[in-house]
Formats: C-alpha cells, structure tokens, sequence
C-alpha cells in the first residue's frame, strides 16, 4: 500500500489559445465562474489527502500564485513554489520538482484540470492505493484526437499515443497522474518530441514497458472537464454555476475540504471564512457551515 502525502500542480504553458485572455494573466488564475482555475485542481489534490504541494509556473506570474496561497498553512498544509523556465513539456515538473519529490510517490495534477463528481474521492483512492508503479485516468470523449489515447482491458494499459490520428480508443488521458518516485528518473531518461516538449506520454511509456502502468476508467456521468479554450472557460463556469446553485454547495472548496480532511479544526476554519471580504463565496460557505 503506498501513501500519498506529495502533489504537484503544474500551472506554467503559454495558453495561448486563450490569447487575448492570457495576455497580462496566467491562465489558471482566469476564473472558473467564481474562483480562479486553479482552485479546482488543488481541491481534488486536497480530496486526496495530499498535502504537501508544489505549484510550478513561469517566473512572470509566480507571485500571483504566492499572493493567491501563501505557505498554506491557513489550509492547514504546505505550497511551495518553483518556476518552469519555458513551456518545456508536462513530464519537466518531474525534473523541477526532484527535490521536492525526494524519495517520496507524487501526484502530478495539470492546474487546467477540472474533475467533479460523487465518484471523485474513490477514485482517487483507487489510484493511490492499489498502484503498482503509475495509475493514470481514462475518460471517454468525442474528440480522442485532441488529446493522449489510451487503448486499455479492464485496468490493464495495452498502448498510450499522444495526439493520434487515428486513435485505438475514444478514451482520453485525463491531466492527473499517480507515479512512484521513477518518474522522475524516467523524466530524465527521455529526450524532447518532435514539438520540442518533454511529454508526459514519454515518461508514462517507461512504466507501461516496465508492466507498472494501470488506469482506471472515470465511469459515465462522472465530470471531467479541460479548460483550453474560450468556449471551455464559459462551459465550465456555467457547469459550475449550474450545479452549485441547484445542489448549494461550493465546487472547489478548499476551506470546506481542508476541514473535512482535518488539515485544519472548526476553529482555524472559523477565522479563515471571517477573515473573506463579503462575497457571494463567502455567502454560501457559511451557508454549508463546513459541510460540503
Ligand atoms: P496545454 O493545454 O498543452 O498548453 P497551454 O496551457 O500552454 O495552452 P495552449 O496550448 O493554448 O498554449 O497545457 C496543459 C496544462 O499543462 C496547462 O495547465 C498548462 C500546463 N503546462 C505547463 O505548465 N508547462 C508546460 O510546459 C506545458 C506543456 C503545459
């Protein structure tokens, strides 16, 4: 059985199919409804019980992302910050984040990755405590193309593609990845793609050729949604909006959650939400009163 205490949000890249939005703004600090993207991936590294993070973006925005979080300790946990020089591929935050990882397992999340759903927390558990070197999510979509493929049986990897034309499945690599500490010794041994990148796809081949790699299906019905686009921005935010106000909770809720995962007692809650400016965030949080 293998805990994990470590994640890694990489919130770097160019977003630049979001230009004019990611301009003067890094993309993850763009809201999703309302709060910043990258809310949404530290909330599910929270439902996982991690909390010791590392947030890795360029050297223009890193502040923001310190001014947004600080050390953490008002949730109850650890950020810490570094910065990708360049948008060199998602599998470099293993490579900036050795010394973080240490000799520990990691969780690497994408920060434009938004997962929701009653299922999430099994999930996570799943691929966190049955793993056998790396456990990845598959989701099915309609536009396979767009990202990395997996063809798979039952939990079983058979082959992984980055972008395929012709794809072997229609279910996409989502942007979250349990790996045991070979990551980053795989991170070091691939070289970049012909686009210039150190792909994830690369490192996650090294485990599928050493048997070590395992995926577990997202079931239908289940959320998960990637924020490249305008058009995903406005999907996503109105998804939110829409659940939140028919059901009354917050999505994304990292003061609710680091109470309900005992990162912080009722009484450091208390002072954290009396501390928010009036909001309509505020608002529904003291509605739940710490439920969510
Ligand atoms: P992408 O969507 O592949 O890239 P991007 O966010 O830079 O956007 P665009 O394609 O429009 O230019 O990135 C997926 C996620 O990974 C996103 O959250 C940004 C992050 N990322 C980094 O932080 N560093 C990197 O080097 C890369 C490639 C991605």
């Amino acid at each position: 059985m293998k805990k994990f205490s470590k994640g890694i949000i990489l919130a770097g890249g160019s977003g630049s199919r979001l230009y004019p939005l990611t301009k003067s703004c890094n993309k993850h600090l763009l809201p999703i409804y309302n709060k910043p993207m990258i809310y949404y991936p530290l909330s599910t590294l929270l439902q996982a019980g991690i909390h010791d993070i590392l947030i890795i973006s360029s050297d223009e925005y890193i502040k923001d992302f310190i001014r947004l979080f600080g050390d953490g300790s008002s949730l109850g946990i650890k950020i810490s910050y570094k910065v990708q020089e360049n948008p060199n591929g998602i599998a470099e935050a293993f490579l900036i984040g050795e010394d973080f990882i240490g000799e520990s397992n990691v969780c690497l999340i994408l920060g434009d990755n938004v997962f929701y759903g009653s299922e999430l927390e099994n999930y996570l558990n799943n691929a966190s405590i049955n793993m056998s070197g790396c456990s990845v999510f598959s989701y099915h979509v309609s536009n396979p193309s767009d990202y990395g493929v997996v063809e798979f049986n039952e939990n079983k990897v058979i082959s992984i593609e980055e972008k395929p034309k012709i794809p072997k499945s229609n279910y996409a690599l989502t942007g979250m990845y349990f790996c045991d500490n070979r990551c980053v010794e795989y991170a070091k041994s691939i070289e970049p793609s012909e686009r210039g990148e150190l792909e994830i796809v690369d490192v996650l081949k090294k485990y599928l050729d050493n048997d070590s790699l395992e995926v577990f299906s997202m079931k239908k019905g289940f959320v998960w949604l990637d924020t490249g686009l305008p058009m995903n921005l406005l999907e996503a935010s109105n998804f939110i909006k829409t659940i939140e106000d028919r059901e009354g909770i917050n999505i994304g809720c990292i003061e609710e959650i680091s109470l309900n995962k005992g990162f912080i007692d009722k009484d450091q809650y208390d002072k954290l939400i009396s501390s928010m400016p009036s909001s309509a965030y505020k608002k529904r949080v003291d509605f739940n009163d710490g439920n969510y």
